[in-house]
């Protein structure tokens, strides 16, 4: 099998950074991650990026040519598929353009629900009954392409912000990749 080469943007902490390399050193798992770019300088993730030898960048999104700027590392490293896992930035329609149908995204909610920020805090507040995660493509709306999977958990009373993060990346560590298996079995 000819594995994808796909990149993964970052911003943070980079654990499903950390567990998507894990999965791309499988024999059979679609993509391959050959680069990574950072919107941040110190983002935790970016140590992942170095430990497994992945090539990485960090490209400032307030920088006004930041745009070009990715272009030109996707075209170097021959990047045809992209992840955003945690990425804090707005990508711009002409990179989501050039990849349409191969760029996708995690969101810590049941989307359409919660779509943006502070989705735990909103979930509790709600007294949602359920709450997960989806991965999902991206287009030119915030959180709102085409749901490729989604995995949810029922809430119980003594949840809180915390417990729901922890419960919401466990499931994103199995959703991110059984998406991608997915995307590409039915290509
Ligand atoms: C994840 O919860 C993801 O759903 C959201 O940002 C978080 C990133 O976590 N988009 P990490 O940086 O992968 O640890």
């Amino acid at each position: 099998m000819v594995k994808r080469k796909a990149c993964v943007f970052i911003s943070g902490q980079g654990s499903n950074l950390k567990n998507l390399i894990s999965h791309s050193r499988e024999k059979n798992f679609p993509i391959n991650i050959c680069l990574v770019i950072s919107s941040k300088k110190n983002a935790h993730g970016v140590s992942y990026a170095k430990k497994f030898n992945i090539p990485y960048v960090i490209v400032d999104a307030n920088d006004k040519n930041h745009t070009n700027k990715i272009l030109y590392f996707l075209r170097k490293y021959k990047i045809s598929f992209i992840c955003l896992a945690g990425y804090m930035k707005i990508v711009s329609k002409r990179i989501i353009n050039i990849y349409h149908k191969s760029i996708i995204n995690i969101h810590p909610s049941l989307l359409p629900k919660f779509k943006g920020l502070n989705t735990f805090s909103r979930v509790l507040e709600k007294n949602e009954k359920k709450t997960g995660c989806t991965v999902h493509y991206v287009n030119n709306k915030l959180d709102d392409g085409k749901i490729i999977i989604k995995k949810s958990f029922n809430l119980i009373k003594s949840d809180n912000q915390d417990s729901l993060k922890l419960k919401t990346q466990k499931l994103e560590y199995r959703a991110y990749p059984e998406a991608i298996i997915k995307i590409f079995r039915n290509r």
